[in-house]
């Protein structure tokens, strides 16, 4: 019997502070007309002191845990995507787990830029399907703003941070996250990058000077290259799935310029209004983006058990990819009990493997 990996809740998390465009326009040489007009971005959120990547998604995650009903002790695997992790190492994922007490999940962080959440979520359905683990974590979450030139009105504008989670778990009922397309073009690297803080150029006076810790963009060729790929790529995967653009209800894309949402719209001949959009009001969360359009829609009544939706995104690598899923919604779906019983089985042997050797113990010491 096929096995399906459902999204059965989730969560978001967004800093407090609000930054405007005109805010903005007392740091760097900007305004908010050119902002508007160029990008459709309003106003961003930013993290405050001690609040990091794994605070924010710790928060998405608990909210998404609630609504799906699901202990953090029934969790199996987080898998974090973001690009700004707390540390190097260890993972931002460890750091959640921790925080919210999922004591047997396995955990990892995942970098695949803006489309670490259309990656994250494959990895961790496929293994849903595959039987591996029964029920998944998967979260984007940016604190963009501490790797933001906030001297660079290029980049500054354009970015904020929050953070997006889903609960998936495993069912015989057919839907949820149904199939993907993930694609790479690494000749693209040096147009989107943070070219210090990794092993090719270490941390130095000299990289600090040259302000390379910070965020470097060519912006008018990573707009070329993602209007050609939303398009590309949400046809491809409607393809796979083996549907038409006709059966799609609406698509999240990548929230990064509504320029670029607008092509989209017009290669594939879909309205505005199918695309879930929130970028006026965050800015481009990166990996956050999807999770937390989709959350406010769903929460707002805009999408539907059953409809077909497709997650749509591109960024540094050059990586880029979309996600076919039929939604669900937070209901209780039927586990399938082959796996849960096998574990819980397994489970109940070591602790009398455990109880065994314990009194063999005691009964040698003569205790
Ligand atoms: N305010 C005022 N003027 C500005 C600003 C600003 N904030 N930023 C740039 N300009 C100026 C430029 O200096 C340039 O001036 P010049 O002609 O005198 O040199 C002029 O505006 C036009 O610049 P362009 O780069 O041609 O502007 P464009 O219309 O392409 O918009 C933008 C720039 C918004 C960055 C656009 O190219 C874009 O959105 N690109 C895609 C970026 C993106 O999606 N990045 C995220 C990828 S996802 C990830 O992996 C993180």
């Amino acid at each position: 019997m096929s096995r399906y990996a459902h999204i059965i809740g989730w969560g978001h998390a967004v800093p407090d502070q609000v930054l405007t465009n005109d805010d903005l326009a007392q740091r760097v040489d900007t305004s908010d007309e050119w902002i508007r007009t160029r990008t459709g971005i309003r106003e961003r959120r930013i993290a405050a002191p001690g609040e990091y990547t794994s605070t924010l998604a710790t928060r998405a995650a608990t909210e998404a845990l609630r609504m799906a009903g699901v202990h953090p002790r029934e969790v199996d695997l987080i898998v974090v995507a973001t690009n700004t992790p707390d540390y190097i190492f260890p993972a931002t994922a460890a750091l959640v787990q921790d925080a919210l007490g999922a004591g047997r999940a396995g955990a990892f962080d995942l970098q695949a830029a803006c489309t670490g959440f259309v990656y994250a979520l494959t990895i961790a359905a496929d293994m849903i399907k595959a039987g591996g683990i029964d029920t998944a974590l998967v979260i984007g979450a940016e604190t963009l703003s501490r790797i933001v030139d906030w001297e660079d009105r290029n980049t500054c504008v354009l970015f904020g941070d929050a953070a997006g989670a889903f609960v998936l778990q495993a069912a015989d009922e057919p839907g949820g996250v149904l199939t993907s397309v993930l694609h790479a073009d690494g000749s693209g690297a040096e147009l989107l990058m943070l070219p210090t803080c990794g092993t090719r150029n270490p941390v130095s006076h000299k990289a600090l000077d040259q302000r390379m810790q910070y965020m470097k963009m060519n912006g008018r060729e990573v707009f070329r290259f993602a209007t050609r790929v939303m398009n590309s790529a949400t046809r491809e995967v409607v393809e796979k799935a083996g549907l038409t653009l006709d059966d799609i209800a609406w698509i999240a894309p990548h929230q990064a310029n509504r320029r670029i949402i607008e092509a989209a719209a017009k290669a594939l001949k879909r309205p505005m209004d199918d695309f879930l959009l929130n970028l006026d009001r965050y800015g481009n969360t990166s990996t956050a983006s999807i999770p937390l359009a989709i959350y406010e829609a769903a929460q707002a009544g805009r999408i539907q058990p059953g409809q077909y939706g497709v997650l749509v995104a591109f960024g540094a690598g050059l990586i880029w990819g979309a996600t076919l899923v039929q939604w669900t919604g937070p209901r209780p779906v039927a586990k399938p009990p082959r796996v849960r019983w096998h574990r819980r089985l397994a489970q109940v042997g070591s602790w009398l493997r455990r109880a065994r050797r314990h009194l063999e113990g005691r009964l040698v010491r003569g205790g």
